[in-house]
């Protein structure tokens, strides 16, 4: 066990209403803090007021990027328990990005024992509402200052907490997204199989771009040939021809998501023809052709399901299925939140409850 301090916040902040959710906007009282040093490890846990840490503008992270962070949700059930989504998967993620980078990864336990604590802490921050969490953002960042290039000597460790809404303001409409033939977020043998902050930097300007176009976000295809899909947005990505359900297979050039697996893993209880393999777009052109691309949806923690109604490219646009929520993404997201908040058998033992 992690002797962890907690340091009480004088003041409540006041719990914005469920209504007004959204995402990230709104942070809880507390964070969880623990420092990196060569002499001493991992140290000084703490659970402190959520305010600024205090960084050299020297610091490593500011100027070469050695930052990773995960994102977990903690769901509050009808019966009133608070339940985390597959904290350990997770904390292991969290492990594995750190070390891509050259960082100190904090041990899985401890960086669970440190997310349980504080959401502990927290617990009247999570919010009952349907559709509604308490997103978990614990991050690593190099905080040496050296100017040299190398890996950091000095980390911190911290934990913040946030209510949210949906992810995207519209509910679960079908988005409209834009495939992206020119701009790369990830080349095989880059960070794409890391959740490194840098990742996410590298696709802003062409999301903004495929805003001005009137999409909600990005197809990313392969970095190589921009022949094969990869990601969608922050999301990873599934389409529907005919009965099989594809998704790109794990290379390294894109986060292996844990609402990617868990998705799979439902599709597979159920009997379904779920492939992970290559699929080129103009596979997907074709099948459209043909009438059978039924559905394409994106996968990730924060929306949980997005379906997809439209792709567009510079030579026209491709609508999918009837422009409404398919028949699969639909059982998804009902299974994956009825096993969040409780209201479905946990068959594969995803949810640890806080207690
Ligand atoms: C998720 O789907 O949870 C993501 O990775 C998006 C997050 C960076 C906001």
């Amino acid at each position: 066990m992690l002797p962890i301090e907690v340091q009480r916040a004088p003041t409540l902040k006041p719990k914005p209403s469920s209504e007004g959710l959204g995402f990230g906007k709104y942070f809880t009282d507390h964070m969880f803090r623990m420092d990196y040093s060569p002499e001493r490890g991992w140290h000084q846990a703490r659970i402190l007021p959520h305010g600024p840490l205090g960084l050299d503008p020297g610091a490593a992270v500011l100027h070469y990027a050695q930052a990773v962070f995960d994102g977990s949700k903690v769901f509050r059930g009808k019966d009133g328990q608070l339940r985390a989504f597959r904290i350990d998967d997770h904390c292991k993620r969290l492990h594995s990005s750190a070390e891509r980078l050259a960082m100190a990864p904090v041990p899985p336990e401890l960086a669970r024992e440190a997310i349980e604590a504080l959401v502990k802490v927290e617990a009247d921050w999570v919010p009952n509402a349907p559709g509604t969490a308490l997103y978990v953002r614990p991050t690593v960042i190099a905080s040496e200052a050296f100017l040299g290039v190398r890996p950091a000597d000095k980390y911190i460790f911290f934990v913040i907490l946030s209510p949210v809404g949906s992810y995207f303001s519209g509910g679960a409409e079908p988005v409209r997204i834009w495939v992206e033939q020119q701009a790369t977020r990830a080349a095989k043998g880059g960070l794409g199989g890391a959740k490194a902050a840098a990742n996410y930097a590298a696709g802003l300007q062409a999301s903004m771009e495929a805003k001005k176009r009137g999409y909600a976000q990005v197809l990313w295809l392969d970095a190589a040939e921009h022949r094969y899909i990869e990601e969608v947005g922050t999301m990873n990505l599934f389409v529907r021809i005919g009965d099989e359900v594809i998704t790109p297979p794990l290379e390294g050039t894109f986060l292996p998501g844990i609402t990617r697996e868990s998705a799979l893993q439902l599709m597979r209880d159920w009997g379904m023809k779920v492939s992970e393999r290559k699929l080129a777009v103009d596979e997907m052109r074709e099948a459209h052709k043909k009438g059978e691309l039924r559905e394409v949806f994106g996968t990730g923690t924060a929306a949980v399901i997005s379906p997809v109604g439209a792709l567009g490219f510079r030579e026209g646009q491709l609508v999918i299925g009837d422009g409404k929520v398919g028949e699969v993404s639909q059982r998804l997201y009902d299974t994956l939140t009825g096993i969040q908040y409780g209201t479905q058998p946990d068959r594969h033992g995803w949810m640890t409850v806080i207690k």
